[in-house]
């Protein structure tokens, strides 16, 4: 099988590293890519915001099988532009990317189908928005309705705070047109976790749970990041909880958008907060998690492209993804100054001796090439993954692979895990 990968980040690298393990796959192609990326798949530099040319390389290029890896593409429509093409894609259609696309959608979709989601109020006026945030008076998050590149939520303590984010959002307009509605919820308290489930059309299996976490710093303080590492499974997602997550969140999306006539294929990513009064849905995303990814996918027994084409014949009651019973954790190397400016271009070392760790691999996340040598690109670098019989023994691994790293100016936490350690220890 030809199979291509969209995007170049840490998620897609994972993705890209589990097909290379499928006696399916005989080439594998990856747009844009990245220096990890490079060395098992062929790089394709087209623009991930050209459905029409993505479908045009694939038809060219014989692909069987497409995975996109990021939500704008899917959002945009590359779905469905395969679709039409009769290509094979791995992920929704634009109108089931709404899911991720505007919070007001699915928001509204949550409070008509009963899913259990903080309460919220949507607003496409901003006096009236502030005059509610006013009058709510307790603390309150502040979304814009469309995709942000993730900075689009705004957590906020008081009234003060809330005006401000709505002023930011509507009238400055700092997200662009993703701010014309806005979503202003009640504030929860708890424990997050992430939950992905494989959707077929009429039917789920969920992946295992897992953890991010998005501070930058220690003890899960500073400023909210795409995510400095990861964990999976997650003990305070026990089966149970995921059993309830399955019927009470994903059976009545999956039977809802099937009724209107557009069936969910790909993934789910179902975000909870576990509050005292139990779960929350906090958001939906129509992709693997990033770095969600890099820890769970490891953790897949079965071959990807198995799960792949099986969710697009409709066939997951037949075939059930088979998970691995050890643990795994992630830990992302940044550069200095993230989810800050940082600098680019510094040399990385020290990848091939940190690959050689039992139970190790080195995802790549922002790297390039550079004259022969790997150099840093983006704000996330790299994604040290491990495996092992316990978390604790996951991240002894991790973290004796990220001691053999370096490149200038390198940031990481050392505690990533610390939840589960402390749990698994006492
Ligand atoms: P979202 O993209 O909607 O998941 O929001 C991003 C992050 O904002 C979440 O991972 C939470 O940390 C936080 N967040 C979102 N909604 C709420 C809420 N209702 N209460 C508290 N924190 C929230
Ligand atoms: N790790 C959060 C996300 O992928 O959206």
């Amino acid at each position: 099988m030809r199979v291509l990968v969209l995007g170049g980040g840490g998620r897609e690298h994972a993705l890209v590293w589990k097909l290379r393990q499928s006696p399916r796959v005989t080439d594998l192609f990856a747009c844009p890519g990245n220096a990890g990326i490079a060395q098992m798949a062929e790089t394709v530099q087209l623009s991930l915001d050209d459905p029409n040319a993505l479908a045009q390389f694939a038809i060219e290029n014989r692909i069987d099988l497409t995975f996109a890896g990021p939500e704008a593409p899917l959002v945009a429509g590359v779905g469905d532009m395969f679709g039409a093409r009769l290509l094979h894609l791995f992920g929704p259609g634009k109108a089931q990317a709404r899911l991720e696309g505007s919070k007001v959608y699915a928001k509204k979709l949550m409070r008509e189908l009963g899913i259990p989601t903080a309460e919220f109020e949507v607003f496409a006026d901003a006096t009236k928005a502030i005059e509610y945030a006013r009058a709510a008076n307790r603390p309150l998050v502040v979304k814009a309705d469309g995709l942000a590149a993730g900075k689009g939520v705004i957590v906020c303590d008081g009234p003060a705070e809330a005006e401000d984010a709505i002023r930011q959002i509507m009238v400055d307009q700092a997200f662009g047109a993703a701010g014309k509605e806005i979503v202003i919820e009640e504030r929860l308290e708890g424990e997050e976790a992430t939950l992905m489930f494989f959707l077929d059309g009429r039917t789920s299996a969920p992946m295992l749970p897992s953890q991010d976490h998005k501070r930058r710093d220690e003890g899960d303080a500073g400023p909210n990041t795409g995510g400095m590492g990861c964990y999976a499974p997650v003990p305070a997602v026990p089966e149970a909880l995921v059993a309830e997550v399955q019927q009470g969140v994903v059976a009545p999306i999956l039977e809802a958008l099937d009724l209107r006539g557009i069936p969910y294929k790909g993934v789910l990513y179902v975000g909870l907060m576990l509050t005292r009064e139990g779960y929350r849905v906090l958001e939906f995303n129509v992709r693997f998690g990033d770095p969600e990814a890099q820890t769970v996918l490891p953790l897949l027994e079965s071959d990807l492209v198995d799960v792949a084409t099986t969710v697009i014949d409709g066939g997951l009651y037949r075939l059930k993804p088979r998970w691995s019973s050890q643990k795994a954790l992630t830990v992302v190397l940044a550069s200095g100054g993230y989810p800050g400016s940082y600098e680019t271009g510094k040399v990385i070392e020290g990848l091939e001796d940190a690959a050689k760790v039992p139970g190790v691999v080195v995802f790549h996340a922002g790297t390039a090439e550079r004259d022969g040598q790997i150099v840093t690109a983006g704000g996330r670098v790299l994604n040290v993954t491990a495996v092992g019989e316990t978390h604790a023994e996951a991240a002894k691994r991790a973290y004796e692979a990220v001691s053999k790293i370096h490149f200038e100016g390198m940031y990481y936490r050392r505690d990533i895990g610390w939840r589960v350690i402390s749990k698994e220890q006492a």
